[in-house]
């Protein structure tokens, strides 16, 4: 099918459709300059061992190594502007109802517009206690840009004196509750899902297209590259996120 065909057939599936689900991964970054964890020379996991840097036990072996980590990736996204596709998502919620879900710990989706239903592996900017779990919202020093290796010291907790810890989920750590269950009901109700930059490879949230089609939705994706989702999607759109959506606004009339 032709791109023009494809961006037709995606418009009229999703005026049809009561709602929209969107699921996104860290390929619809990408264009915005943020590396993905996978498949690219310079993925965060082709460069970095997530033993090291995503899991409790590297926290307690290692904070400072951690926190310099996760604040050297905060300061990436504070740098990075929402792209095209970030922008026609977010407009395509006045043609939609759009539920959107992503994996995505950055803020690009809610800075080009978008209200975001869930982040199911958590969020870079939502930090918390280690020790009590309260929330901390003092604000952090400001960074120059700086090598991902540089050990920073974590903030200490105003509650408890525990160390602050980023929003993130950790492999082996359970998912946030209200979002996973604000992921679930969007995968349980949509007519139709987009997946636009994920591999697929990361449960449960690989988990939600096939949710999707269970209840009877279309599932569409949304990827350059194959992945583990291609076999059992309804309809693929071999391109990039920035490529994609502003096509799909434009033929949608936005
Ligand atoms: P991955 O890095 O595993 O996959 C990124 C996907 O984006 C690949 O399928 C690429 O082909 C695709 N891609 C690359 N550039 C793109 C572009 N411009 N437009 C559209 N797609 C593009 O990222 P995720 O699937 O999001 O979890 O990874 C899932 C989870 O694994 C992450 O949330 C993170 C990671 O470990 C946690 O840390 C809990």
């Amino acid at each position: 099918m032709s791109t023009t065909n494809i961006a037709k057939t995606l418009a009229s599936l999703i005026a049809e459709a009561d709602p929209v689900a969107v699921l996104t991964g860290a390929g619809m970054s990408a264009e915005s300059g943020i590396p993905t964890f996978r498949g690219q020379h310079n993925s965060l996991w082709s460069q970095f061992d997530p033993q090291q840097l995503a899991t409790t036990d590297a926290w307690h072996a290692d904070k400072a190594l951690v926190w310099g980590w996760y604040r050297w990736r905060m300061a990436m996204v504070q740098q990075a502007k929402p792209h095209a596709g970030h922008l026609a998502l977010a407009k395509l919620a006045a043609h939609a109802n759009i539920a959107l879900v992503t994996q995505n710990v950055d803020d690009l989706h809610e800075r080009a517009g978008s209200r975001v239903s869930a982040h199911v592996h958590g969020s870079l900017f939502a930090l918390r206690c280690f020790d009590c779990a309260q929330a901390y919202a003092q604000a952090l020093k400001p960074l120059k840009p700086h090598a991902a290796t540089l050990r920073l010291t974590p903030p200490t907790c105003p509650h408890c004196g525990g160390d602050i810890r980023p929003g993130f989920v950790w492999f082996g750590e359970t998912l946030p509750e209200y979002a996973w269950a604000r992921a679930e009901a969007a995968a349980d109700r949509c007519d139709l899902m987009l997946v636009i930059g994920t591999s697929g490879l990361v449960y449960p949230a690989a988990g939600l297209p096939a949710v999707a089609q269970q209840h009877g939705a279309k599932v569409v994706e949304i990827n350059p590259e194959d992945t583990a989702l291609s076999p059992h999607v309804d309809m693929h759109w071999r391109t990039t996120a920035a490529d994609a959506l502003p096509q799909l606004l434009k033929e949608i009339g936005g």
